[in-house]
C-alpha cells in the first residue's frame, strides 16, 4: 500500500483500525474522489467513541491530501446514520459531568475537521440522517438526498439538545429554521430539508447519487485547489461581518493574493490560451 489514496472506489485502501469491520472505510480514486463510508450498518451508522476517533483520523488525513479535490461521505446499508448511539449516550450518564465533557468535545472537534476540510465535501444521503447524523450532512458543503430519506433533530426528544452539531445547523438552515426544528425533534423528509437549506437536491433513485458523485468529481478537477479551500474559509470570514472600511480591505487583499499567486495566473493565463488549467491534468 504505497500511496493510499491512489487506488480506485470499492477498494478499501485505508482502514482506519485493524479490525475486520473498521468503524470508518476511506476509498479514494486516482481522480482525487475520496468516499468516506460510515460503517455500522446494523446500528444504522449510528456512532461512539470509536467512530468518532475513526472519523476525526479521516479528516485529519484528507486534510492533507493535496491531491484530493473532493470528499464524499455516505453511510453503509442504506441508512446515513442515526446520530449519537444511544447505548454508549446511556453509559456516559453515569460518567461525571467533566467526562462528558471531554467526550462530547471529541465530536464538537470531530465536526470541526469536517467542516474545516480544504476540499469540497458532499453528503450523500439516503434512509436516515438523525441527530448528529444530520449535524454531519448540516457540516458539508453540499447534500444531497434519496426521496424518501427521514431526518430529525430529535435530541428535545432524548430529553437532550443538538449543542455540539448547532453551529453548522444554523449555518446551513438559519436560526429561524433551527428553532423550530431544535425545539419540535418531529421528524421530516427530504422535501422539508431542501426547503429549509439542509439539502441541496433530492435524486429519486439510489443510482441519482452515484450519478451526483460522479459529476462532481468531475467537475470539482476544473477548480484550482487552493483556491477551493481559500474560498471555503472567505464564506465563514465574511459571514455575518459588517460590510465596513476593515473588511472590503480584506477582501480586496485575498483578491489581489490571489490574482499575483500561482494559481490565479495559470487559471487566467490558461482561459486566455484556451487550454486546460495545470490543475485539470
Ligand atoms: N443508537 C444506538 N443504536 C441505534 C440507534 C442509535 N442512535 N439507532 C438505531 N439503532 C439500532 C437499533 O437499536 C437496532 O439495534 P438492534 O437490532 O440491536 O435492536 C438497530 O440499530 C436497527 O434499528 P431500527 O430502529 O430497527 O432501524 P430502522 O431502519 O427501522 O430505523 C432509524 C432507523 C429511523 C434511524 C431508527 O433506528 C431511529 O429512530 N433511531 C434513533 C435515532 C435518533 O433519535 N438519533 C438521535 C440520537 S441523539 C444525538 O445524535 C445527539
Amino acid at each position: 500500500m504505497s500511496d493510499p489514496i491512489a487506488t480506485p472506489f470499492n477498494e478499501v485502501v485505508h482502514p482506519i483500525t485493524p479490525s475486520e469491520h473498521p468503524p470508518v472505510l476511506l476509498e479514494a480514486t486516482p481522480e482525487g474522489a475520496a468516499l468516506v463510508t460510515l460503517n455500522r450498518p446494523e446500528k444504522r451508522n449510528a456512532f461512539d467513541a470509536g467512530m468518532i476517533a475513526a472519523l476525526h483520523d479521516v479528516f485529519t488525513t484528507l486534510a492533507a491530501q493535496e491531491t484530493v479535490r473532493v470528499v464524499f461521505l455516505r453511510g453503509a446499508g442504506g441508512t446515513f446514520s442515526a446520530g449519537a448511539d444511544l447505548a454508549w449516550m446511556r453509559e456516559a450518564a453515569d460518567w461525571p459531568e467533566d467526562e462528558n465533557f471531554d467526550d462530547a468535545l471529541e465530536l464538537a472537534r470531530m465536526l470541526k475537521a469536517l467542516h474545516a476540510l480544504p476540499q469540497l465535501t458532499v453528503a450523500l444521503v439516503e434512509g436516515a440522517a438523525f441527530g448528529g447524523g444530520a449535524g454531519l450532512v448540516a457540516a458539508c458543503d453540499i447534500a444531497v438526498a434519496l426521496q424518501g430519506t427521514k431526518f430529525a433533530f430529535s435530541e428535545v426528544r432524548l430529553g437532550l439538545t443538538p449543542a455540539t452539531i448547532s453551529p453548522y445547523v444554523v449555518r446551513a438552515i438559519g436560526a429561524r429554521n433551527a428553532r423550530a426544528m431544535f425545539a419540535a425533534g418531529r421528524v421530516f423528509d427530504a422535501h422539508d430539508a431542501l426547503r429549509l437549506g439542509l439539502i441541496q437536491e433530492i435524486v429519486t433513485e439510489a443510482e441519482g447519487l452515484e450519478r451526483v458523485r460522479a459529476t462532481l468529481a468531475r467537475e470539482m478537477l476544473a477548480a484550482a485547489p487552493g483556491a477551493v479551500a481559500d474560498a471555503k474559509q472567505l464564506v465563514d470570514d465574511v459571514d455575518g461581518r459588517r460590510i465596513d472600511d476593515h473588511l472590503m480591505r480584506d477582501t480586496a487583499r485575498r483578491i489581489a493574493k490571489r490574482r499575483v499567486g500561482a494559481e490565479g495566473q495559470e487559471g487566467v493565463r490558461a482561459f486566455l490560451d484556451k487550454r486546460k488549467p495545470s490543475w485539470q491534468g
